[in-house]
């Protein structure tokens, strides 16, 4: 295993400007003290493993990353449990997506065990960023990036900088007990994944290539973008940051069903999205995965066959989505509230989140 040298930083924040971002802290604005750094290099393998005061780094203007943009990252996040202690999600399945994503881009692998020995020692470090209300979190955003400073395009870089960074976050979309029903841009003019490519992984490419469809979605007054497939522009992927899934009402054995696109390899493998497809069947609900077109959710919406649509995701957590607009016309989901299956959903996987339910699964894996 790797080792990390600790240096304290010097000038802390100070604890009123910390209490103070922590009673509002929104999402991805304020970073703690500390950062995670760890060195790759074809000779050394990874090295230089350091918790370090967080700061700007200094990288030559070829570096590999700025012009190819080869890179991977990881949204997780640090809970403040009943106990008092901090809890990380299920780190070991961000470990192996991070992995998955390194490996699509052509960069090393990061040893699962030296993942989330630096998560546990960034959160144990900023342990007082860690906000203590429920649905508040410390965000951990892992990421590597390839710093070989080469203009070359023949080969991957020869060497990688892994940073750990965190944040205290908000859910994205408003952490209130009932929260906000989302309003959704169905994106006709853009794809986000064709077959083969690097949808599955989560690498900035496919963030920075869905810009210009939020900005399209947000001139339409919604708040996200719903992607279709490459292909036949017919069938529901996701919405880039979050997963999604449909959930009908009661069929012949009286359970709701919920259901969410498969992964085809040109969605995000969402650790939220599994976790639910995994949870639902304990709370009484079935659950699948089979794909969905938007004729058929649009049509369904109107029958009521189709009662509830929500988005889920580590930054979104769980966010009802109250409305679809298109070019052709808009559609509502029931009454555009956030409906039952969607709350119990959301209550019970913060409340494993936060230590304050029984985790049949045992997801929460103590960090301090
Ligand atoms: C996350 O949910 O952690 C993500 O990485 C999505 C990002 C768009 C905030």
């Amino acid at each position: 295993m790797v080792d990390f040298e600790v240096r304290p930083c010097r000038q802390p924040v100070p604890e009123a400007r910390r209490k103070a971002i922590l009673a509002s802290p929104g999402f991805g604005r304020t970073f703690t003290d500390h950062m995670v750094t760890l060195r790759w290099s074809a000779e050394r393998g990874w090295h230089d493993g350091r918790v370090e005061p967080y700061g700007p780094f200094v990288l030559d203007p070829a570096t590999s990353v700025f012009h190819y943009g080869q890179e991977c990252f990881e949204g997780m996040k640090a809970y403040r449990q009943a106990s008092g202690a901090i809890g990380l999600f299920r780190p070991e399945e961000n470990a192996a997506r991070f992995n998955r994503s390194a490996d699509r881009m052509g960069m090393p692998q990061l040893p699962e065990e030296t993942f989330v020995r630096a998560l546990e020692l960034l959160v144990s470090q900023d342990s007082e960023w860690v906000p203590d209300v429920m649905g508040t979190s410390l965000y951990l955003r892992p990421f590597m990036i390839a710093t070989q400073p080469a203009l070359g395009f023949t080969l991957p870089s020869d060497s990688y900088l892994f940073c750990v960074i965190a944040s205290p976050a908000t859910a994205a979309f408003g952490a209130g007990a009932v929260p906000r029903p989302l309003t959704v841009w169905l994106s006709e003019d853009y794809t986000r994944a064709a077959p083969g490519g690097t949808g599955a992984a989560k690498t900035g490419g496919n963030y920075a290539g869905a810009f210009k469809a939020t900005q399209q979605a947000v001139a339409n007054g919604c708040d996200q973008v719903v992607w279709l497939d490459a292909a036949e522009h017919t069938w529901v992927e996701e919405m880039g940051g979050m997963n999604l899934f449909f959930v009908y009402a009661p069929g012949g054995d009286g359970k709701p069903r919920i259901v969410t696109p498969p992964l085809t390899g040109t969605l995000l493998p969402g650790v939220t999205r599994d976790t639910l497809l995994t949870l639902a069947p304990q709370l009484g609900f079935a659950a699948e995965e089979h794909r969905i077109s938007v004729g058929q959710w649009r049509q369904q919406c109107a029958s009521g066959e189709l009662a509830e649509v929500f988005a889920c995701g580590t930054a979104a957590v769980i966010s009802p989505v109250g409305l679809v607009r298109s070019a052709s016309g808009d559609w509502q989901i029931g009454d555009r509230r956030p409906g039952p299956v969607t709350l119990r959903l959301r209550e019970e996987l913060l409340g494993i989140q936060h230590g304050q339910r029984p985790d049949p699964f045992s997801w929460v894996h103590k960090a301090c």
